[in-house]
């Protein structure tokens, strides 16, 4: 079969691929960009950036488990002032459009982040309602209202596509779909890690200084395909990023059935920074299998109404 075109869109903002780096996991990005092919991503999402400076957790944040891994760093972060002098030359000569992510402790300060990333040269602003490291924080994603006050104070404030990335945990996902799609939202990026819990039983203690933390990879993507699956049967015309444990090529074809129109691989890049490659090309293989030649054609088709 002739190459399979794989090229996707978000409402009117076109990937030239379904897959992107997701927030946090490829480092600032710029780093990452060096060392594998970048022009093989959709977009690169960088970490969450706050109005001001963040210390994040202190050690341990990271826990490996057998599906897996627990991250509890808090999101640590130079403020989105130090972000801005750091990331805006290198922005455009990166060879992959770059995400900003925005994080806060209220709805202004997400606006605030949101212009400030706009004026940098982002191509797409990610508003992270969705953290589960934030002691004093506020998980945005668990109520309507709270989703719905944030993404549209970011919504009227920049110009740019603005995506809702909402937590598994949330009680009821669908609710919180409508909120950010109804508030301005271009996109929804299902899902952000769950709570979990690792134990250190020497010290008869959590292993992350923080308690309970984030938990990603292999062993989240039922949960998060569940809640892409449930958004999508709702809201059919919602445009979804899936988002949890894909690590391999079949992992997107799921994605993209259960209604995602892209989709953002994180822990996998941790282990295997250049694996965007190897993971296109099992999907270009499970295509040719299927006979199928342009992704976005299975957008949806295990979508039961
Ligand atoms: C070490 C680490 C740091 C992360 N930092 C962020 C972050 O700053 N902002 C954010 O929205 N998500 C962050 N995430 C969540 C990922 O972007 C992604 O949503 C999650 O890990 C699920 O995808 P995965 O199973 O492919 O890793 C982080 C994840 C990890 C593992």
């Amino acid at each position: 079969m002739a190459s399979q075109d794989l090229s996707t869109s978000l409402g009117a903002l076109e990937l030239r691929s379904p897959l992107v780096a997701a927030s946090g996991t490829v480092g600032s990005v710029w780093e990452w960009a060096e060392t594998c092919d970048v022009s093989l991503y959709g977009a690169a999402v960088a970490k969450s950036v706050s109005p001001e400076p963040w210390e994040g957790r202190p050690p341990p944040r990271l826990a490996p488990t057998s599906t897996g891994m627990l991250n509890g760093i808090g999101i640590q972060n130079p403020g989105i002032s130090r972000w801005v002098d750091e990331m805006q030359p290198r922005l455009r000569s990166l060879g992959v459009p770059v995400w900003g992510s925005a994080v806060a402790h209220d709805a202004s300060g997400f606006g605030v982040v949101a212009k400030e990333l706009e004026s940098a040269g982002v191509a797409a602003v990610e508003v992270n309602l969705s953290c589960p490291n934030l002691d004093d924080g506020v998980m945005f994603s668990f109520d309507p209202n709270l989703v719905s006050s944030v993404v549209s104070t970011v919504t009227s404030t920049v110009e740019l596509p603005v995506g809702a990335k909402l937590s598994p945990n949330t009680p009821d996902i669908v609710a919180a779909a409508i909120a950010a799609w109804e508030a301005g939202a271009a996109f929804l990026v299902l899902t952000n890690t769950a709570f979990g819990l690792a134990l250190d039983l020497e010290k008869r203690s959590p292993v992350l200084s923080g308690g309970v933390g984030g938990y990603s990879g292999p062993g989240l993507k039922p949960i998060s395909l569940r809640c892409v699956y449930e958004v999508a049967r709702a809201l059919p015309e919602i445009p979804i990023v899936g988002c949890g444990g894909i690590s391999t090529g079949r992992d997107i074809i799921e994605y993209v059935m259960a209604g995602a129109s892209a989709v953002a691989a994180g822990t996998v890049h941790l282990a295997e920074p250049r694996a965007g490659k190897r993971i296109l090309g099992e999907l270009k293989t499970e295509l040719a299998a299927m006979g199928v030649s342009r992704l976005d054609a299975l957008i949806g088709a295990a979508v039961k109404p």
